[in-house]
């Protein structure tokens, strides 16, 4: 195994290169579409609690652990489960999070081009004058629409293929370090508008006041879940990432960064939404179409509100964007290095089977709106079991391989950059990652599918 040559594996150009690559992979949909709604689904402060809670015990040891595993073997999950535990199974975690990737593709690809539609209807004003009433059957309307919601879905994975097929390095860097913080920017803006509202109270209590008679087993599963979406944990991404960061970075501070970055942008994405929902009287539980529905109603509000809308929408598309190259990344790594394809086909050939895929998902309001199972549409049972099921599973095995077979010394060697670091923080980290970790992922999935009772 390991016949091919490490040293020409592409790296990230510096260190702002890998920040802004992996904040650009979780930072995306994830944060602005996803959050609000779960959160405004799930009863709001409490579950925002129980999601931090889980972001700093289990989200950030998990990625860093994706990190040590992906620079420490410089493959992709597959191959370096295969490296470093040969002849042991855990090279199953890294198929595993091939197959996730594939669903969170196909149905984050159909959100994302859920965006293309808002960047078109923003640039022929087509939101103006609508009331929130009116703006949900907009959106219902466009989404069991027969053809067009599949192809923004087929644009954008396009897109994501082209950019995939020009490399790590010059498609990925160069992208994102300009348009993050531009994102970050129009945010806050919002955020302004948001909470000077009349009645915009409502809503920061609702995000911030926890209520804890709203929280159960499935909620908190959900917490879980949207903690490793948001942070492109679980599923290997941040292995492959890992396997393209410098061997002087530091691994445990741009997990901490990045999750950091991430985390802030999910809040702001809240108190951008929540107190719009309360001032104009929009359901905080009108689930996928939540924030489609609340931010064209606060554009309206804005001075120059044409402009934000085009920019904003522009925006998240790119912000997607970094996140589903990310995605496909793990798919083709997976077949570059095991099958030996060349990139390019092997792109082209991931591209196209998840395609097939997505094309079920974005047309679950339309053509496949019949098709549903366990009582969720195609998008619906994709999204619920990628996040989680898939990702939660996925983290699990990757904090036991560290913890349990990887182990100490070695974690130290590659967390600590050979001795160049202290690494002071590797006890607490070995003893999350032992037990803290997997007993707490073990017992919220477990109970949060109603498998075992508490
Ligand atoms: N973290 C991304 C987001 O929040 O939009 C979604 C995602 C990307 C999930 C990559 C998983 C992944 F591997």
């Amino acid at each position: 195994m390991a016949n091919f040559d490490v040293s020409k594996r592409d790296s990230f150009g510096s260190k702002i290169g890998v920040i802004a690559a992996t904040a650009g992979s979780a930072i995306g949909l994830g944060n602005i579409w996803r959050f609000p709604y779960v959160v405004g689904e799930n009863g709001g402060g409490a579950f925002l609690f129980v999601y931090l809670a889980f972001i700093l015990a289990i989200g950030i040891p998990v990625m860093l652990s994706e990190f040590v595993i992906g620079r420490s073997a410089q493959l992709s999950p597959y191959g370096a489960f295969k490296k470093l535990a040969p002849g042991r199974p855990w090279f199953l975690i890294g198929i595993m999070g091939v197959g996730a990737a594939f669903m969170i593709l196909a149905f984050y690809a159909a959100v994302a081009g859920w965006t293309l539609e808002y960047i078109f209807q923003s640039v022929k004003n087509g939101f103006t004058g609508k009331s929130p009433d009116e703006l949900s059957t907009m959106f219902d309307e466009f989404r069991q629409d027969s053809l067009r919601p599949v192809i923004w879905f087929l644009l954008f994975m396009g897109l994501t293929a082209w950019i995939v097929i020009s490399g790590v390095r010059k498609g990925i860097e160069k992208y994102t370090k300009i348009l993050m913080p531009i994102l970050l920017v129009i945010l806050v803006v919002l955020c302004i508008r948001a909470v000077t509202l009349p009645g915009a109270g409502a809503g920061l209590t609702f995000l911030f006041k926890p209520d804890f008679s709203k929280i159960n087993a499935e909620t908190i599963l959900k917490a879980l879940g949207q903690a490793f979406f948001s942070l492109s944990i679980g599923m290997g991404t941040l292995i492959t990432y890992g396997s393209y960061i410098k061997k002087n970075d530091n691994l445990a501070t741009t997990a901490v960064s990045v999750s950091f970055a991430d985390t802030l942008i999910a809040i702001l994405a809240g108190i951008a939404i929540f107190p719009a929902v309360f001032a104009f009287g929009i359901n905080p539980g009108a689930e996928e179409g939540l924030v489609f529905i609340t931010l064209p109603t606060i554009f309206q509000q804005m001075p120059g509100g044409y402009y934000f809308s085009l920019l904003f929408f522009m925006l998240l598309a790119v912000a997607a964007l970094t996140s589903t190259i990310s995605v496909l990344e793990v798919v083709v790594a997976y077949f570059v290095e095991e099958l030996k394809m060349t990139r390019k086909k092997a792109t082209i050939f991931a591209t196209l089977s998840i395609s097939v895929l997505g094309i079920v998902a974005a047309g679950s309001w339309g053509w496949f709106e019949n098709l549903t199972l366990f009582g969720l549409n195609i998008f619906g049972l994709l999204n619920f079991t990628s996040a989680n099921i898939l990702l939660p599973l996925g983290g699990f095995f990757i904090v036991a391989f560290i913890g349990w077979y990887f182990g100490k010394e070695e974690t130290r060697k590659e967390a600590g950059n050979e001795g160049a670091l202290k690494a002071r923080y590797l006890p607490v980290y070995m003893f999350i990652v032992k037990f803290i970790a997997p007993i707490a992922i073990a017992l919220v999935f477990l109970n949060g599918l109603g498998i075992v009772k508490f």
